[in-house]
């Protein structure tokens, strides 16, 4: 009966010297890399702000916001000579808003980043772009630098474990299924999936397609009182996972129902218990069938939660927090590279 516990504390006691070891790794990167030069900042300028608004760059913003060292982000453009990163978020040069400044010398070690968390199908304008680029920032996974909508973090230690599941899962249920949606097409996978679903099960939904849109103080208290809340994405494409699971679902504390990327592409980032996957059903009809028999079985329910006692969701939604966390990662990036046809590796 010993060794039960005795291996749970080896497992606590290694999850609490994870972040020690991923430390002292990242320690020792620093200053070895192609990229290096410890004697400055690793200096990021942002050539334009994405979608419009400006935020404050004032002070050491990475260090003072995020504990990030060593890091200098702008946003003058007099600034260009000493970058080493130039970022340019894609919407804006695809609308014509702000050009590449192609006219200005390129110093040799700096590199040009092309932004953009917008999925494929909300991608144009490419073409032109084929060997300017040296790396790309994106939701993918497979891009240079990965900046996701959100993650899930190991729990501090220090909290412990003393929430049982009854506290983690919200206790006001009274709906089966939520849809939240303010952008309603009827030709749309979801909707069409959202259509077929609901011939077999009563589904909630809020936005401007029924008129009741939910104002964003009141859209996790909303969901929350949801058992299942379904995370369809606008767009299907490999590793495009929004705030929907994120934030819609796994914060408010529904069990999300995903419509998006392959299984596989979910399960690399979230653990496999805890959503449900459209494509696992053959039909719709079975997909509300199984809803139902879960939301009666209160233990197998409760399951699709057991993951908050080990990880808290991780939200990305401030430019600059997305934008200092290239520094950690900027010694281990590629030392020479050249995106020759941008627009393949966008529809990859
Ligand atoms: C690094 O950048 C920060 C923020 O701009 C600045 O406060 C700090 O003085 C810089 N450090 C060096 C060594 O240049
Ligand atoms: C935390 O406690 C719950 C029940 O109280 C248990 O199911 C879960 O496995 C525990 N998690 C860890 C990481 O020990
Ligand atoms: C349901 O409970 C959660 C906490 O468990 C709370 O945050 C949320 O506001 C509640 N929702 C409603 C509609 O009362
Ligand atoms: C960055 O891309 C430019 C444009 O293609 C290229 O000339 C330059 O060599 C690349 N720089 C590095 C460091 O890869």
């Amino acid at each position: 009966m010993k060794s039960p516990s005795f291996c749970l504390r080896l497992f606590l006691l290694l999850i609490c010297l994870a972040p020690l070891f991923f430390l002292v790794g990242q320690g020792s990167k620093g200053g070895r890399g192609p990229n290096s030069d410890r004697s400055h900042n690793i200096t990021i300028l942002l050539w334009h702000w994405p979608f419009g608004p400006s935020y404050n760059l004032e002070g050491d913003v990475c260090w003072n916001r995020y504990r990030i060292p060593d890091c200098r982000l702008v946003d003058q453009r007099s600034l260009y000579p000493s970058a080493d990163l130039v970022v340019f978020h894609h919407r804006e040069l695809m609308n014509g808003q702000e050009r590449l400044p192609l006219h200005l010398h390129r110093p040799r070690h700096q590199k040009w980043v092309w932004l953009s968390l917008e999925s494929p199908d909300n991608s144009r304008y490419l073409k032109p772009f084929n060997n300017v680029f040296n790396w790309t920032m994106s939701y993918r996974r497979d891009a240079d630098i990965t900046m996701p909508y959100g993650k899930l973090l190991p729990k501090n230690c220090d909290t412990g474990n003393d929430s049982s599941t009854e506290d983690i899962i919200p206790n006001n249920k009274s709906i089966l299924a939520c849809w939240v949606v303010s952008h309603y097409e009827p030709q749309h996978s979801r909707s069409l999936v959202y259509k077929s679903l609901k011939r077999s099960i009563p589904v909630e939904v809020y936005g401007r397609l029924r008129g009741s849109v939910l104002a964003s103080s009141d859209l996790l208290p909303t969901i929350s009182s949801c058992y299942f809340y379904l995370s369809f994405e606008n767009s299907i494409s490999k590793d495009y996972i929004t705030e929907k699971l994120w934030r819609n679902a796994y914060q408010a504390g529904a069990v999300p129902v995903v419509l998006g990327p392959p299984p596989d592409d979910y399960i690399a980032v979230a653990p496999p218990n805890s959503f449900i996957h459209v494509e696992n059903f053959p039909s719709t009809k079975e997909l509300g069938n199984y809803l139902c028999q879960l939301q009666l079985d209160k233990e197998r329910y409760a399951g699709y939660f057991a993951w908050r006692h080990s990880y808290q969701v991780k939200l990305y939604t401030d430019w600059r927090e997305r934008l200092c966390s290239i520094c950690p990662q900027y010694h281990s990036l590629p030392a020479q590279k050249v995106y020759h046809d941008l627009e393949a590796w966008v529809r990859k």
